[in-house]
């Protein structure tokens, strides 16, 4: 066996080790649910020894209210273990409850470049809107691909299921494996990021060419998780299409119906192009992709509601998710502060 197949051995056994995270920066949206969680519910938690995380570390690198960030930590959480996550069948865990993410992100820190961390879209992007509120630009955004390569390299990750804004992130994770592997020898498997076939960049409704994200201005456009059914329907309705009548699959073109078709898509499980020849207004298509959507999340605010009446419950899990994360990521970790020259300390 050679190195690299050494290392990878030493992650996953026989099964393949998943993980993934979410961020505690805003109520999570239908985006959230259709380009990541559902997959890690439905499929991933079944098909591997899977590990997901509220990285809470990663909401500090914008401007935050400790007390939110706090309560959306615990929203978060119920909200995936209500999307289906079994605590028998996965690891859900705090980031900042496992010291090795940490202690990994320096080491990231010192095997990155400055260059290849400014070259990430989501920083530019984000820098650009913090800026233009007139804040100033905190330097862990920056060096957040970090933070998030130590997430995964900590654990032998396989495989990474993130909607399409995350692949750039899982790329850059996938390089710094190899580079430390080259440098210091065998420790990181090396990683890869799995995007799902539809919904994976879940467009907002008000603004059809921008990702449907957690923390945005144009609410309107954001379907939230925990919205109410007439909610749900009236920002559907709401959806800015275009002004032909009829309903075709031109995302180039016609990115506000793309994106509904897709949305129906995600939800029906069917595919997007063979569902707009179903069609041939758009208030038809709005109708169906609103009770869709409606119907989507009604078992998932059903459970919410009954897991936020236990509180105790998540906190549960939560423990016993960090405790397993640290046991699996502390062996790792400590083999690459060793790799890199750093005396052991215990
Ligand atoms: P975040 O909200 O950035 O913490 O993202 C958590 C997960 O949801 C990541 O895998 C993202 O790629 C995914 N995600 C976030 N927004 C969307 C969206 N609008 N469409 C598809 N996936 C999304
Ligand atoms: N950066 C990711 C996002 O914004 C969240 C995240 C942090 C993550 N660490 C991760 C996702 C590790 C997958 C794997 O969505």
């Amino acid at each position: 066996m050679n190195e690299m197949a050494t290392a990878s051995a030493m992650a996953t056994g026989a099964r393949k080790r998943i993980f993934s995270g979410v961020q505690p920066t805003g109520h999570l949206t239908l985006g959230n649910y259709l380009g990541a969680m559902r997959r890690w519910a439905e499929v991933d938690q079944h098909r591997a020894d899977a590990l997901f995380c509220v990285v809470n570390l990663h909401a500090l690198t914008v401007e935050h209210d400790p007390a939110r960030v706090r309560r959306l930590s615990r929203q978060a959480a119920t909200l995936v273990l209500a999307s289906g996550l079994d605590p028998e069948l996965c690891t859900l865990f705090v980031q900042s409850q496992v010291d090795e993410h940490l202690r990994l992100s320096y080491l990231m820190e010192c095997t990155a470049s400055d260059g290849e961390m400014r070259r990430m879209i989501q920083y530019k992007e984000k820098a650009a809107r913090e800026q233009g509120r007139g804040g100033s630009v905190r330097l862990s955004l920056l060096t957040y691909p970090a933070l998030m390569a130590a997430d995964i390299l900590a654990y032998g990750t396989d495989e990474v299921p993130v909607g399409e804004d995350q692949a750039q992130h899982v790329e850059l994770a996938r390089d710094l494996a190899v580079r430390f592997n080259q440098r210091y020898g065998a420790t990181f498997v090396v990683p890869k990021a799995v995007t799902p076939p539809v919904a994976a960049r879940v467009k907002n409704l008000q603004e059809p060419t921008s990702k449907m994200g957690k923390s945005q201005d144009r609410t309107a456009g954001v379907v939230y998780l925990l919205d109410e059914p007439e909610a749900v329907r009236k920002k559907v309705m709401r959806a800015v299409t275009d002004s032909e009548p009829d309903v075709s699959y031109e995302p180039e073109r016609r990115p506000g119906v793309a994106n509904l078709l897709e949305v129906l898509a995600a939800c029906a499980g069917s595919d997007p192009e063979r569902l707009a020849e179903g069609y041939d207004s758009c208030g038809a298509l709005k109708k169906d992709v609103a009770e869709a959507v409606v119907e989507t999340l009604r078992p998932v605010q059903a459970r919410h509601a009954e897991l936020a009446a236990e509180p105790g419950l998540v906190d549960a899990v939560l423990l016993a998710g960090a405790e397993r994360a640290r046991g699996l990521a502390r062996p790792r970790v400590d083999a690459a502060f060793e790799a890199i020259g750093v005396l052991p300390g215990r």
